[in-house]
């Protein structure tokens, strides 16, 4: 399994900088440096192996994964920035900001979210299914979605009745975003859509509500970016609010259900069955 998913993510890191020449000016340098730091590539991972999952063959699909991941990345970028998060260090490295300037990481992200719009429409697939990807992406991380999430993030106050609605547009939207553009070039019915939506949000729910247990538990090594940086009321850390039981029952309950719902889609493809356990029980 682990073979499977190391040469998976190894493909996946070679064709996020592929074309790129850290050479050729700061902006595509820092572009360059955002990519080839190592991520756990989760998102493009999930849409490949969902993919597969499906019978399809993933590789003709890597454009679109790598898009996935550009617009991740450059919302990590964004998120680390001083006016955001202000933080120095993101999968083990120096942010961007940090190694270039504020100035070129707001590019950077900027851009990388442009990229990933050019990928998408150049990638090898049925217009129609493109334009519901692409859909389904600007959705995922809009107002409803990413950027309105880190918005409440931002404003939050100590309201804990919210913590799990910022939790759904930051994180999970993008994650169901991911999810169902598989679904989109497997062609699933409306009804496998909507379970698998659900698998979306609720996987990604799980997701953030681990990453707030990592900043308060985790090692800070592992996770490579600095811990103990959510606290006062300032920060809608899940765990800060409602503790460390009740998150991590929660985080059970979101795993169960998440099983419950690919048992009724029939999903049994061990490499995402394996993600599915990685992004709630993390390590990293
Ligand atoms: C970090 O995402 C931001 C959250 C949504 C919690 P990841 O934990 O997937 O970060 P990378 O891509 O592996 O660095
Ligand atoms: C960020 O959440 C989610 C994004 C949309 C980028 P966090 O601020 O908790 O993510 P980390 O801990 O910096 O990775
Ligand atoms: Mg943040
Ligand atoms: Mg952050
Ligand atoms: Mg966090």
């Amino acid at each position: 399994m682990n073979k499977y998913i190391e040469n998976l993510t190894r493909t996946i890191d070679e064709s996020l900088v592929k074309g790129l020449d850290p050479q050729k000016g700061v902006l595509e340098s820092a572009i360059h440096y955002a990519l080839s730091v190592k991520g756990k590539r989760l998102r493009p991972l999930l849409f490949l192996t969902l993919i597969e999952a499906f019978g399809k063959d993933p590789m003709a699909y890597m454009d679109i994964a790598c898009a996935i991941e550009c617009i991740h990345t450059y919302s990590l970028i964004h998120d680390d920035l001083p006016s955001m998060d202000n933080d120095d260090f993101r999968r083990g490295m120096p942010t961007v900001h940090k190694k270039y300037n504020d100035a070129i990481a707001l590019l950077a992200g900027d851009t990388l979210l442009t990229i990933a719009f050019e990928k998408l429409s150049r990638a090898n697939t049925e217009p129609a299914k493109i334009v519901n990807i692409l859909r389904l992406l600007t959705v995922g991380i809009g107002i409803e979605g990413m950027a309105g999430g880190q918005a409440l993030d931002l404003e939050f106050k100590g309201d804990k009745n919210i913590i799990f609605e910022i939790h759904r547009k930051k994180t999970a939207e993008l994650i169901k975003a991911t999810l169902l553009s598989a679904a989109e070039i497997v062609d699933l019915s409306p009804h496998e859509k909507e379970l698998l939506a659900q698998v979306g949000t609720t996987i990604g729910i799980g997701f953030q509500m681990a990453d707030d247990l990592l900043d308060i538990e985790g090692d800070e090594l592992e996770v490579g970016k600095k811990l103990h940086k959510d606290h006062g009321n300032q920060s809608p850390n899940a765990v800060l609010f409602y503790g460390k039981d009740l998150i991590k029952s929660e985080i059970d309950a979101s795993y169960r259900k998440t099983m419950a719902l690919l048992e009724e889609l029939k999903i049994q493809f061990p490499p995402f069955l394996y993600l599915m356990e990685k992004m709630v029980y993390r390590s990293k």
